[in-house]
């Protein structure tokens, strides 16, 4: 397999704690690649002259692991622009708004839907996230949820099954109808295609013992267990999390002294998606707590047409400095490594020997600029794999 040598690299961020700090930053660094995985890192001094089959000068650059995104509703058709402007004059989000998008994405063609989660990948890609796990949720009928995920597996090896998104318009006041419906039915139809159960357990979504029949018969169909927790209120999402190991609980905007204790001593990690936070005017969640009790805490963007509709992680890493009050160096962290743990993956979202050869390049001089230059295009060039995939590198 070629090998290839990134050499003038100003800065680069490895997430692996033996070069130092949180996120291990090397000055004047390069790196090895041989084929899709990374093969040597450390500081260019270090480096033998073994020659390399490709040579390649990042320009004095930073280099940081590809983000990873772990919470994304790519598979839809439709828009909610109205919806996002009356929000802004003064209307509150409420969960019953994905049901137009339900309607939207029932009635496109498979094409039409895969398009969309290729344009949306693609933005993805171009501001340097490398990966992507999508679920389902605005087909929430057998078919049209395992449509979702056959469209979200031929693109991502991390797909979720969000059969439990809101209660649909045919089963309106019938929610314990749906529940067995997504149990008896969607779960057996679908698990193969997925890796996780996820449920919205939310006030106008489902309830706790809802949530909790749900996660279980996902659970028994071998899937891993996320929950969107305490987005809009506060509830039983947390500790729903907590009883059942998962992976990840999501949002967390409301969180009582009780769920951050469960949370610090479990596994699972507190996914934040400020960006949906932003995008509704709701109250963010309270980072600082998260990480200062021992959480591991990722971040998302949470792309979705109703709450979020971006893909840009770096906008993301700004929200989580400014208003999360997380430092540069921990948003990084959480939008790589963070993400990584919440996929349950310790190959993606840092850089080391065996890793895989996932990164970006910014046209930067250090990571700080993630969230001190907001807005601004700084991704250079994004490998995924060892092949550059948007950008220049020469
Ligand atoms: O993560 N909270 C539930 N699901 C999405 C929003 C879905 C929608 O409004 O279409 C979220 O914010
Ligand atoms: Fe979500």
């Amino acid at each position: 397999m070629a090998t290839t040598l990134i050499e003038g690299i100003g800065s680069l961020v490895t997430n692996d704690s033996a070069f130092g700090g949180l996120c291990g930053v090397i000055d004047d660094a390069a790196l090895v690649l041989d084929g899709e995985r990374i093969a040597w890192i450390g500081p260019r001094s270090a480096l033998d002259g073994a020659g390399a089959d490709v040579r390649l000068d990042a320009g004095g650059r930073t280099v940081v692991p590809g983000f990873v995104e772990s919470h994304s509703h790519l598979v839809f058709a439709g828009d909610r622009a109205q919806e996002f402007a009356a929000r802004m004059a003064g209307q509150k989000y409420a969960a019953g708004g994905i049901r137009s998008t339900l309607a939207a994405t029932r009635a496109a063609s498979d094409a039409d839907l895969l398009a969309n989660v290729d344009r949306l990948l693609g933005e993805y890609l171009a501001q340097g996230t490398t990966t992507v796990e999508i679920k389902s949720g605005y087909g929430q009928s057998v078919l049209d949820e395992r449509r979702s995920l056959e469209l979200a597996a031929a693109k991502t090896p991390y797909s979720t099954l969000l059969a439990a998104h809101v209660v649909p318009p045919e089963f309106a006041g019938r929610t314990d109808a749906y529940v067995a419906l997504v149990i008896d039915e969607m779960i057996p139809a679908c698990a193969e295609l997925a890796s996780w159960i996820d449920v919205f357990c939310e006030h106008g979504a489902f309830d706790e013992d809802q949530s909790r029949a749900i996660l279980a018969a996902g659970e028994a169909a071998g899937l891993g267990v996320r929950v969107h927790a305490n987005q809009l209120q506060h509830g039983p999402g947390v500790e729903l999390a907590v009883e059942f190991g998962a992976a990840s609980a999501d949002h967390l905007c409301h969180l009582s002294d009780a769920d951050v204790e469960a949370l610090a001593s479990s596994d699972t990690v507190a996914t934040l998606l400020p960006a949906a936070d932003f995008s509704t005017r709701n109250r963010y969640p309270d980072a600082r707590r998260l990480w200062d009790a021992g959480v591991t805490v990722a971040l998302g963007a949470d792309c979705n047409p109703g709450t979020s509709y971006t893909t840009s992680m770096p906008f993301v890493i700004a929200l989580a400095v400014r208003e999360l009050r997380l430092s540069p160096d921990e948003a990084l962290w959480a939008a790589t490594a963070g993400g990584a743990k919440a996929l349950g993956r310790d190959d993606v979202g840092v850089l080391r020997p065996g890793a895989r050869a996932d990164l970006a390049v910014l046209d930067a001089v250090s990571h700080l600029h993630l969230a001190y230059r907001p807005g601004v295009p700084l991704i250079g060039a994004v490998l995924k794999d060892g092949v550059l995939v948007a950008g220049g590198l020469s």
